[in-house]
């Protein structure tokens, strides 16, 4: 039984998974042998019936009818045991060929104990606590009989206005790659056919995230080379991990829909990528591709998605109904449905579902085991940043006798979860007012006001009470951000402000001149800016979970010392989207100097204000870079050393640096590594993430960190579309956010 490995922070040197052929995880003989026995006794129907996913409903009976008779391959949305044995007991009992059912969830961030939003587990940059949170969703969802989840969802979002950059690993490639591949080692385990694992759904493939407008479900116009160095090699990773399953995006990119895509699906993820388990659309995705206007009907759409290598259709029913006749009329050829059943039945084998089908009901529940819920408060620690501690603010000190707990989310147990709990329950969250009340009542009185009801709250008659509260403190905390439906699936915003009367609320708590602690919980990064201006401190946690109170009590009173790092760029404004770290410089890169708007004189001469990238008002610089996150103690770097100033594509090059804790206390530094491709065949970017660690150091202490770099690793798809690494100058950082550190240089030379 592994345990939960409730690592202290150390050092992870995580190679970036390298693009060779994906191991074909399915050539096992036995299996295979298995597959073509049991396809070669299937009738047609029978095989476009494993292709055919529902949701489920009431009528237990109706879906029993349809299961009998083969036409149900999937099931969707059941979690209760006892009716997900009875649907399967039909499968596997009464229908012909006895093939069970595959029950599926989208378990995002926990089943029932509820970890920070993949958003919020992003800015750990701690692949073990992810993998961990992973591992624990599936015991607890496999419990109840699920045995498929729809994560992880590694489209690179670089649009918060997009709300699904809530479900994302944020902006970054590497990033993204690293804790995709961790979320699949988590859920799928060491063996998929252990009872606990569940199969690993990589989504959305892809570019989703790219959506034009930040808009849900829009457009994308991502090339060829930006597909291949920016959205794919995330699932490249999660492929190369293992994953069993991939979702197609509901994007059309380029004019041409995922779901309907043979470049991405056959050429890419089964011919280069060597995949080999099976592709289901999203929700009704097939069908819609008569909204996007290149199907006409139901059938048109259905051979499509077939043709282009789709196995499994997520409700919309196209395929079993129609089928059969595109076939006939030789659209489809019976050869594609066989090799998709091939794929289904591969799954379904490597799950073991064929040698245990039904979940125990007897077994005790392990919903919130105590280590599980240890490892949510472990990552919702992990995952605050803080953002600013003016005068040392915090951690909270032990002259503190009054604190003032205000604001709508101090005490918000279902918007605490974030978005995708369907599981979830708020009965189980702890708040963060009970948990300051609870672990620190002893130390500290506790003075809570609300001030607005919830995050979108106009109404300010409310702020009056918090304002006196704060009044009789020593501290405020203030706790504002997003309800959870704020963010997610179809919830995108134009405007990042926060909602209803909250920086009304701030500002008026910032006026009774007591120091001023904001918290803040959301789907997405905020523009913050006048909240930040207001504050003394600023930790953000971006939806922690059931256990987010306890673990911003203890960040809060200093048995925890913030550790997180920004996982997508924190915009000024939103007019700045989209504003991401690893940018091309442009032939006018942006300086980072702002004139006020206000200085620029009168009947100013055309070409006075310089001319570069970036606008007149707010200028090219975030409010927070990637990467970007302060501790309670401070970090210095030394400069990085170079294994070697030449070395080929074939080489491995050792960087090391000295990092020390030169502060009170002891804290854990996410030490990065990036570096720039100075000339090539196409523009790259002027900085890319490559390496990180986190280094955990007592005051005063010091480590010699080493990053192993392969040069395979700056390979890119270049002008002739050919992936390679390009002879020439590159630029290297090391440090604690994606702005800052020394330049070092070595080059490539082979
Ligand atoms: C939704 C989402 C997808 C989810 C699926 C099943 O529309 O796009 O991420 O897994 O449907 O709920």
């Amino acid at each position: 039984m592994k345990t939960v490995k409730l690592l202290s922070a150390c050092l992870l040197l995580l190679p970036l998974v390298s693009c060779t052929q994906v191991q074909n995880k399915g050539g096992d003989a036995a299996t295979e042998q298995k597959v073509e026995a049991l396809l070669s006794k299937m009738t047609l129907e029978e095989k476009l019936g494993q292709m055919n996913q529902i949701s489920s409903y009431g009528n237990i009976e109706d879906m029993s009818g349809l299961i009998k008779k083969g036409e149900i391959g999937s099931i969707l949305n059941e979690v209760d045991p006892v009716r997900v044995n009875a649907l399967q007991r039909v499968a596997v009992e009464e229908s012909r060929l006895g093939i069970p059912l595959l029950m599926a969830r989208d378990v995002i961030h926990g089943f029932k104990t509820i970890f920070p939003i993949p958003l919020g587990q992003a800015a750990t940059f701690d692949p073990q606590v992810v993998e961990d949170g992973a591992w624990i969703a599936a015991i607890e969802a496999s419990s109840v009989g699920v045995r498929w989840t729809f994560s992880p969802m590694i489209d690179v979002s670089r649009d918060p206005r997009w709300g699904r950059i809530a479900e994302s690993c944020g902006e970054d490639t590497y990033l993204s790659s690293v804790l995709g591949a961790a979320m699949v080692k988590g859920y799928q385990g060491d063996s998929l056919n252990s009872p606990t694992s569940i199969a690993a759904c990589a989504k959305h493939f892809v570019g989703y995230g790219a959506a034009e407008g930040g808009r849900d479900y829009n457009s994308t116009f991502i090339s060829e080379r930006n597909l291949r160095n920016i959205y794919l090699p995330p699932f490249e990773a999660a492929a190369k991990a293992g994953a069993a399953t991939f979702m197609t995006s509901f994007n059309d990119n380029d004019g041409v829909p995922s779901t309907g895509n043979k470049f991405i699906l056959r050429d890419v993820l089964r011919g280069e990528w060597g995949f080999d388990g099976l592709v289901v659309t999203d929700w009704n995705s097939a069908r819609e591709m008569i909204a996007h206007g290149v199907a006409t009907d139901d059938k048109d759409a259905a051979a499509l998605a077939v043709n282009a290598g789709v196995d499994m259709e997520m409700v919309s029913y196209t395929f079993f109904k129609y089928l059969p006749e595109e076939i006939k009329a030789g659209k489809v050829k019976q050869s594609v449905v066989d090799e998709a059943v091939r794929n289904i039945l591969r799954v379904k084998f490597r799950l073991g579902l064929f040698d245990n089908p039904y979940v125990d009901e007897k077994k005790a529940s392990v919903m919130y085991d105590a280590s599980h819920l240890e490892a949510a408060k472990r990552a919702a620690e992990e995952s605050a940043i803080l953002l600013k501690n003016e005068g040392e603010v915090l951690p909270l000190k032990e002259n503190i006798r009054t604190v003032a707990v205000v604001g709508p989310m101090a005490d918000a147990p279902h918007d605490q979860l974030g978005t995708w709990i369907f599981d979830g329950e708020k009965a189980h969250t702890q708040t963060p007012l009970t948990a300051i009340k609870e672990m620190y009542g002893d130390k500290v009185q506790v003075i809570y006001e609300q001030g607005l009801a919830y995050s979108r709250d106009k109404n300010t008659a409310g702020i009056s009470k918090a304002v006196a509260a704060a009044q009789r403190a020593d501290v405020v905390i203030a706790f504002v951000g997003e309800e959870s439906i704020l963010s997610g699936e179809a919830h995108c915003l134009a405007d990042l402000n926060l909602q209803g009367a909250q920086s009304e609320l701030i500002a008026a708590l910032a006026k009774t001149g007591r120091p001023l602690v904001t918290v803040i919980m959301a789907g997405r990064p905020l523009t913050i800016g006048k909240e930040v201006e207001a504050s003394n401190a600023v930790l953000y946690s971006f939806h922690p979970g059931t256990m987010g109170g306890p673990a911003l009590a203890d960040l809060l009173f200093g048995k925890a010392v913030p550790s997180g790092k920004t996982p997508v760029t924190f915009l000024k404004t939103v007019g700045q989207v989209p504003l991401y770290y690893a940018h091309n410089n442009s032939g006018r890169p942006a300086s980072s100097h702002l004139k006020p708007l206000d200085e620029v004189p009168l009947e100013a001469s055309q070409t006075s204000e310089g001319s570069s990238s970036s606008y007149m008002d707010v200028g090219a610089q975030p409010l927070y870079p990637f990467g970007y996150g302060l501790s309670y103690t401070t970090f210095k770097y030394g400069k990085p050393q170079l294994s070697a100033g030449e070395l080929s594509s074939k080489d491995v090059l050792t960087v090391t640096f000295d990092l020390e804790n030169t502060g009170k206390y002891e804290g854990t530094e996410i030490a990065q590594l990036y570096v720039q491709d100075k000339v090539a065949s196409v523009t790259r970017p002027v900085k890319e993430l490559k390496r990180f660690a986190r280094v955990t150091l007592k005051p005063g202490e010091k480590k010699t960190v080493s990053f192993e770099l392969p040069i395979s690793e700056l390979a890119f798809w270049n002008l002739n579309m050919v992936k390679t690494v390009e002879p020439g100058d590159f630029g290297l950082w090391v440090g604690p956010d994606s702005q800052t550190g020394d330049e070092v240089f070595f080059k490539v030379v082979d």
